[in-house]
């Protein structure tokens, strides 16, 4: 006789995206639940709702997803998806959403984890948060189903410290913390998770891993695409907000955390947490000496972008992280859009120590260095210094390289997938905790604070760069002036 199914296996999960129109949808959300559908691992009994300002039918909705729908697999998947129009101002669109929410509650029986999805711009967040409440879609369904309804919400969480704890705030009044699940999805990274078996499971690292031996750290984050017709997100966000007070400062924490006390949850979230908190404050009236901002020539004229926008699409900052590891040690921050290519990557520089004896043979400038690339061609390489092979003793630069790809096969995942399996298990440690995000964004304010200043001194003038180039003048500059150079991989 057949073993007769865990009733926990057969739970069914609804998710409801709001903004299921939108690019993050298009370009991450469902193509990532089509891909772990095909992989077996979406929950059997499993249906989304795409909830959107833009008249459709379901069938109008599952063709929006253009570039799925040849591929395997797709005309089974797409049945799970449904669509609810729904201004996010009008409370009877969330009245109707509920309605349809209970027709699955009766497919499905008692048994049901809602999870609401909030993946529009930031600035709707308040109103949604606002009807879920106000119309009870928050609470659930079915008997002692509270706890099984979670909220997932987007990056930027705020614009800046105070909108974040407001936000916490509001969130506070309707769920626990255990249902909220703040998404960073650099976090998800198969590389950025590595770091931490890299730095902690092989004990050639740890011992240098200090400022003994580290000249400085540097964190790329070059995109080439420019904002891809996001104008009406990115303008009112810029690059600050959208991935350096999230996925910079998580590389960030990755390379300078202190060893976690174990691999459990709330340890690696403090470690985190501990090391962001102690990132030196860029003071406003510094900002001039340790920031940078640049905007790519044309953007003003990009779709949805304010014709005289000073919003940045790229930045540089120079920071010191105050703990005794690394005391001392300047770690150089950049990410832009329109840059020459695609590259993230993390390069720790080594002080260099050729000794007395080769000094005269050639000694590089730069000697050690370790790269960690987080994407494309993931992998770590480390930069030696070796004797060319000639009679002669001359001394050059070779690379150790090590890639995923080469080594372990296939393709890395996308983040976004790790996420997703990690909200149905409700396994919250790769998800931001709301004091590590108040830390990044005490630390981000000032800076926008000394930005804030800086236009209205009438003798500021946006730096521009030109599109396919490693931002503005200035930041060559920031790092020159130190004596260093930016590396590029
Ligand atoms: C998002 C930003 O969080 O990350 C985008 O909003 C950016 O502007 C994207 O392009 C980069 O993510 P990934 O996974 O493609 O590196």
């Amino acid at each position: 006789m057949e073993k007769p199914k865990n009733k926990q296996e057969t739970c069914a999960y609804v998710m409801v995206i709001f903004g299921a129109t939108g690019d993050l949808a298009l370009n991450k959300l469902i193509p990532s639940l089509f891909s772990l559908f095909n992989q077996k691992k979406l929950p059997v009994n499993f249906s989304v709702i795409g909830f959107s300002r833009r008249e459709m039918t379901d069938s109008q909705f599952r063709n929006h997803f253009e570039n799925l729908k040849n591929k395997k697999g797709w005309d089974k998947f797409s049945k799970i998806l449904s669509y609810q129009k729904g201004d996010f101002q009008d409370k009877n669109a969330y009245l109707e959403l509920i309605d349809k929410l209970e027709l699955l509650d009766k497919k499905y029986g008692d048994c049901i984890t809602r999870l609401f999805y909030l993946a529009t711009p930031p600035q709707n967040y308040d109103v949604i948060l606002d009807f879920m409440e106000d119309t009870k879609l928050s609470k659930g369904v079915g008997q002692n189903t509270y706890n099984q309804t979670k909220i997932i919400i987007e990056k930027p969480f705020g614009k800046d410290l105070d909108t974040a704890k407001a936000l916490d705030q509001k969130l506070y009044k309707t769920f626990k913390e255990e249902q909220i699940f703040r998404v960073d999805h650099y976090l998800g990274k198969e590389t950025i998770q590595n770091m931490l078996a890299f730095r902690f499971a092989n004990g050639i690292f740890e011992p240098v891993w200090n400022n003994k031996f580290i000249d400085h750290v540097q964190i790329t984050f070059a995109e080439s695409k420019g904002i891809d017709g996001r104008g009406k997100f990115f303008d009112g966000v810029g690059i600050l907000r959208d991935v350096a007070q999230n996925h910079l400062m998580q590389i960030l924490a990755a390379v300078a955390m202190e060893q976690p006390i174990s691999f459990e949850r709330e340890a690696i979230r403090d470690a985190r947490a501990k090391v962001i908190e102690a990132i030196r404050p860029v003071e406003p009236k510094e900002v001039g000496e340790y920031t940078v901002r640049g905007q790519y020539e044309g953007y003003t004229g990009e779709k949805d972008v304010e014709p005289d926008s000073k919003t940045g699409t790229y930045t540089a900052v120079k920071l010191f992280v105050d703990t005794e590891r690394f005391r001392g040690i300047p770690f150089y921050l950049r990410a832009g859009k329109m840059m020459p290519k695609n590259s993230v990557y993390v390069s720790i520089v080594f002080i260099q120590t050729c000794h007395i004896l080769f000094k005269e043979y050639g000694c590089p400038e730069i000697g050690n260095v370790l790269t960690i690339k987080i994407q494309p061609d993931e992998g770590i390489t480390l930069r030696v210094i070796a004797k060319k092979p000639q009679e002669k003793l001359a001394l050059d630069t070779v690379n150790m390289k090590f890639t995923y790809k080469g080594e372990f096969g296939g393709e890395i995942k996308d983040a976004y997938e790790k996420i997703l399996l990690d909200i149905f298990e409700g396994d919250q440690m790769l998800f931001n905790r709301s004091d590590e995000l108040q830390s990044s964004w005490k630390f981000i304010t000032k800076i926008l604070e000394g930005w804030e200043m800086q236009l209205k001194s009438s003798k500021w003038k946006m730096p521009k760069y030109k599109k396919g180039t490693w931002g503005p003048k200035e930041s060559l500059d920031l790092i020159e002036k130190d004596g260093r150079k930016w590396i590029e991989v």
